[in-house]
């Protein structure tokens, strides 16, 4: 049995396989065939922080495999309450087929995971957002930029940050990511970072300055620069970040053909200008579907390993 709750735990092929099985559901479901893959299965959807995507398109997809979805806010659960993570994940995974959690650290996500019997998802958490990325990398694919892209992410070394550097650390290509000063990506995942990249031969670079990042990319994206937790210091940060916001001059550095990836939801007039965000060559509703896609890729992959023997 396999847990998704980093793509460090993944070689390449795997994750290509989980985007392509993804892709395949995606044309079946497209074609209005729903094979139900994960039929009768029950999948418990544990928030500890808001959300919309990843909600609605991790409900939506175990339905469409035909199975169910529980959303568990843990307001409502006992968790919120401080029933430890380690009884609710034993609760939980004689119940459910699988699990998604977003939470806060990474560690409570694998504590969860060390009690289950079933798969557990990472839905975001301080460190980490896996399934986004492989929404992020579908995208590229059908936007023709899987072909030895060079990605530039500016803003903060969050967990958009830290995933966009293990998926170019496990699929080999060039990612430059520019932060502010002292919201530099997380020392220790930039070290694993390195160790996956010298195998897959991806080249990772740092910077302090977004042009430099940004110059002859095929693919620029960013994240909000106050992120769920973060929220007392967003005074603080919109000074910070001052100078970091994809504009259409920092559009203009990148290849004439660039795509504009955005997680969302996006704060305009911050991270990202409304001309970039709704401009021709940013396709983050696309990004966004392919939440839906992706996630059901990682799913039916995650079941299959499961019944392997
Ligand atoms: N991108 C993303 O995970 O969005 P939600 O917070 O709405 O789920
Ligand atoms: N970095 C953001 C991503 C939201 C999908 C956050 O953690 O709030």
């Amino acid at each position: 049995m396999r847990h998704f709750l980093t793509l460090k735990d993944f070689t390449k092929e795997e994750i290509i396989e989980m985007i392509e099985l993804g892709l395949r559901i995606k044309a079946e479901v497209k074609a209005k065939r729903f094979t139900p893959y994960l039929q009768k299965q029950t999948l418990a959807m544990i928030f500890e922080k808001s959300s919309t995507r990843t909600r609605v398109s991790f409900e939506t997809g175990i339905y469409q495999l035909g199975g169910i979805g529980l959303f568990l806010s843990s307001g409502d659960i006992q968790l919120g309450r401080g029933e430890p993570m380690k009884d609710t994940a034993r609760v939980i995974s004689r119940m459910c087929d699988m699990v998604m959690i977003r939470t806060y650290s990474q560690k409570k996500l694998e504590e969860f995971a060390k009690f289950s019997d079933v798969p557990v998802i990472n839905g975001l958490s301080d460190e980490y957002h896996p399934v986004q990325l492989m929404a992020d990398y579908m995208t590229m694919i059908e936007h023709g930029k899987d072909q030895n892209p060079v990605v530039a992410y500016i803003g903060d070394g969050n967990n958009m940050a830290h995933s966009w550097l293990m998926l170019a650390a496990k699929l080999g290509f060039e990612l430059r990511v520019a932060t502010p000063k002292g919201y530099e990506c997380d020392p220790d995942i930039v070290e694993d970072a390195f160790i996956f990249a010298k195998e897959s031969g991806a080249t990772i670079l740092f910077t302090n300055d977004p042009k430099e990042a940004v110059a002859g990319a095929d693919v620029v994206t960013t994240d909000t620069w106050v992120s769920m937790g973060d929220e007392e210091e967003k005074e603080k940060r919109l000074k910070d970040f001052a100078g970091f916001t994809v504009d259409e001059s920092m559009m203009k550095l990148a290849k004439a053909d660039a795509i504009f990836l955005h997680c969302l939801p996006a704060y305009r007039g911050f991270e990202v200008t409304e001309e970039v965000l709704e401009g021709p060559q940013s396709v983050v509703f696309d990004e966004a579907e392919n939440r839906l896609h992706a996630q059901k890729g990682v799913m039916v992959w995650l079941d299959e390993k499961r019944t392997e023997v």
